[in-house]
Formats: structure tokens, sequence, C-alpha cells
């Protein structure tokens, strides 16, 4: 079981497709555990993009991030990681395979709606980045013998 960090970026938000993203990672069967609308400071920004932070684009990165609330959110499921990453689609929505989110919603290589941590080491230093421990709701939902087998 893994968990991942996903934020429905700011232009998720104004764009009013908060309910529709949230139904399509429940729909995967993607267990949501944690989940706050909250405004990512200059400072958070900065952490979160620390390996984008030399790049030309970043300063236009930050204002965009900055620039209305996210929706932050920790996603727990069998190799949800992966799972979350290949739902997003590449990372600009001109390139973004019909189907996925990106694909479907973005036309931008910026405002591309959703993030998803990359890796495993990624996601925990994301999470810890944007949530407590004890804003973590451990739960197993009563749905989940019937979204896989138990062995899975
Ligand atoms: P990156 O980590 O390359 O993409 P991903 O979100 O798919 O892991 O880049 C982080 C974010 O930076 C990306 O979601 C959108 C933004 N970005 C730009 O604004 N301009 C760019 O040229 C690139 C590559 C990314
Ligand atoms: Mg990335």
């Amino acid at each position: 079981m893994q968990r991942t960090l996903i934020l429905l970026k700011p232009d998720a938000v104004q764009r009013r497709m908060m309910g529709r993203l949230v139904t399509r990672f429940e729909d995967k069967g993607l267990n949501f555990v944690a989940m706050k609308l909250m405004r990512v400071t200059p400072e958070l920004a900065k952490q979160h993009y620390a390996e984008h932070i030399e790049k030309g684009w970043y300063p236009t990165l930050e204002a965009f991030i900055t620039g209305g609330p996210v929706l932050a959110a920790v996603l727990e499921g069998l190799e949800a990681i992966t799972v979350v990453r290949d739902m997003l689609g590449a990372t600009s929505g001109l390139a973004a395979a019909p189907g996925t989110i990106r694909g479907d919603y973005s036309s931008s290589r910026q405002m591309n709606l959703v993030h998803g941590s990359d890796g495993p080491e990624a996601a925990e230093r994301e999470i810890a980045l944007y949530f407590q421990a004890s804003e973590l709701c451990d739960h197993t939902p009563t749905i989940v013998p019937w979204l896989r087998a138990a062995d899975e």
C-alpha cells in the first residue's frame, strides 16, 4: 500500500473542477486519507518545487501556484504513486494523452490542474510538507473487498 500527495492546483479550483477530480480518484478506487483547502505560500512553493527553483520558468510557476487556493490531499492505494501519475498524464496538457486528466482538460504546460508525487521519496517529503501526522485519517473503507481481491 502506498500514499501519495496530490494538489488540485489553483486552475482546477478556479475552474470549479474539484468535485469532478475528487470523483475521478474515488472512482478509480483510491482512498482519501487527508484533504484541505489552503493557500500555498511563496516559502512552501520554494520547498515543494526545490528541484525547479533555478529554472527560468520558476517565477511564473510560483506566481501560479500561490495565486489562489489549492486542494491538498493524500491518496492511498496499491501502487498509488504510479497510478496517480498515469491518471494525470504528461506534464503538458498539449502532450498528455486523451483519457488522462491533463489530456482531457488542460491546454497548458503550467496550468496542468493536478500535482502528483513522482516517487516514494517525493511522496514522503511532500506529505510531510503539507500535512501534520495527526491530520492523516487512517481508515479502511468498507467497500475495499469489492475493489480488489484479498491477495492483491
Ligand atoms: P515537472 O516536475 O517537470 O512536471 P510534473 O508536474 O509532471 O512532475 O514540473 C513541475 C511543474 O512545473 C509542472 O507541473 C508545471 C510547471 N512547469 C512549467 O511551468 N513550465 C515548464 O516548462 C515545465 C516543464 C513545468
Ligand atoms: Mg515533477
